[in-house]
């Protein structure tokens, strides 16, 4: 009873070299390089390489690991077919977990080893975007848009979806955003993830995991939540009695608080400041203005509980001003995260124990069975 922590708050579950948090101090790690400098520096496909290979690559890797993702971009025919069946209407995280699940059956490669399970890695992280991109542009009766061959990740991705090449800076600023989203140590559907994978199912199996447990609101889905309040409190001037309101009534504000950060989280930082840039003359800067003091609001009555913006709070203000449906946010945090999962599946598997904790007890003590007659 003494060892029991509900929801694992506090609990060391595994070892890893990939990420590393500092929560008093909001600094954020992948295999020890600061975020901020990755950021500035890397693209996603060099961070993808980082956490795949435990080290930066070179620039003929580099070269080599974005050739392969092109290369792996295009979904089979079928899959295309299927994702068409789908409800126009569904979640399109819904759809991203089912295809993820589908794409298990297309591979009929018996071979377990680490270099085959590397090489799925890089199938799902190039597949998740177009699976994204066509079904958006399929519910909506459009065709969808063949993989680039020769743009890189993030704006193939975008192009898929728009439909037009993204200028460079649109690009970049989906490249930075996939960057901060791939990994953040044992988050939730990490942890998914790695307890489906640590019965030795397969990595389409942990993946589509993944996507489940980011879906909900307390985790990935939360970003879709705070463009839905933006929405909501409409104008600056209604900041104050909203959040006065949510705060007396125990609802938990979107986009703030975190397990581990009881400081500003880095990524939030980070995407702030694209967020204020992108925004600036644009009619979307009353949705900049109502998140900067509703972060100001949320820090003065909060921020002594540790309580302060997370990712989410500005990663909708950008995607939004990119042109981008709310119910896609989501998805494409889970297009970044996919490498993640994939990275820390791999690297629990080079030392696998199953995952099965212990639960406390509560029901009734041993007693008779009562037949169905005598009830
Ligand atoms: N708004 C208002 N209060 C919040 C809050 C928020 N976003 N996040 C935490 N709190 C408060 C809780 O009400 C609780 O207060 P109490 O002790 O007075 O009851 C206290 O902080 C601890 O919250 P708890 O939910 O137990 O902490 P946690 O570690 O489980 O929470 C989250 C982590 C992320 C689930 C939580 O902060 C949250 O729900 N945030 C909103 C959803 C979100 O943005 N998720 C994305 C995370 S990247």
């Amino acid at each position: 009873m003494d060892d029991y922590s509900p929801g694992l708050e506090g609990v060391i579950a595994a070892k890893s070299r990939l990420c590393q948090i500092d929560g008093a101090l909001g600094k954020l790690f992948y295999m020890g390089y600061p975020i901020e400098e990755l950021v500035e520096g890397a693209t996603y496909e060099e961070c993808c390489y980082l956490l795949w290979h435990g080290r930066l690559p070179t620039r003929e890797e580099l070269a080599g690991l974005k050739q392969e993702l092109i290369e792996k971009r295009t979904l089979p025919q079928q899959v295309i077919d299927f994702i068409a069946l789908l409800p126009h209407t569904s979640h399109p995280m819904d759809a991203l977990r089912t295809v993820a699940s589908l794409l298990a059956t297309f591979d009929q490669n018996p071979e377990r080893s680490p270099e085959a399970n590397l090489n799925r890695a890089v199938v799902l992280t190039a597949q998740f975007p177009t699976i994204i991109a066509h079904f958006h542009r399929l519910r909506q009766n459009q065709k969808p848009v063949e993989p680039h061959p020769k743009l890189g990740h993030a704006a193939n991705f975008l192009y898929m979806l728009l439909g037009k090449e993204p200028d460079e800076t649109m690009a970049r600023v989906m490249d930075i955003a996939m960057i901060l989203h791939l990994d953040h140590e044992m988050n939730a559907s990490t942890f998914g993830a790695l307890v489906t994978a640590s019965t030795l199912s397969d990595l389409y199996s942990a993946v589509a995991t993944g996507v489940g447990a980011l879906k909900g609101s307390l985790h990935g889905g939360a970003n879709e939540a705070v463009l839905k309040m933006l929405q909501e409190i409409g104008d600056p001037k209604n900041v104050e009695a909203f959040v006065d309101d949510a705060l007396a009534k125990k609802v938990k504000m979107m986009g703030f608080g975190h397990r581990v950060y009881k400081n500003y989280d880095p990524r939030a930082k980070i995407l702030k400041e694209y967020a204020r840039r992108m925004s600036e003359k644009t009619k979307f800067s009353r949705f900049f203005k109502i998140n900067d003091k509703l972060e100001k609001a949320m820090v003065e009555r909060k921020g002594k509980q540790g309580i302060f913006p997370n990712v989410d709070l500005y990663s909708g203000i950008v995607y939004h001003q990119m042109g981008i449906a709310t119910d896609l946010f989501t998805p494409i945090f889970a297009m970044a995260r996919v490498s993640g999962w994939t990275a820390h599946v791999l690297e629990y598997w080079q030392d696998n124990k199953l995952f099965r904790p212990n639960s406390i007890y509560e029901g009734p003590g041993p007693r008779k069975f009562v037949p169905i007659s005598q009830r």
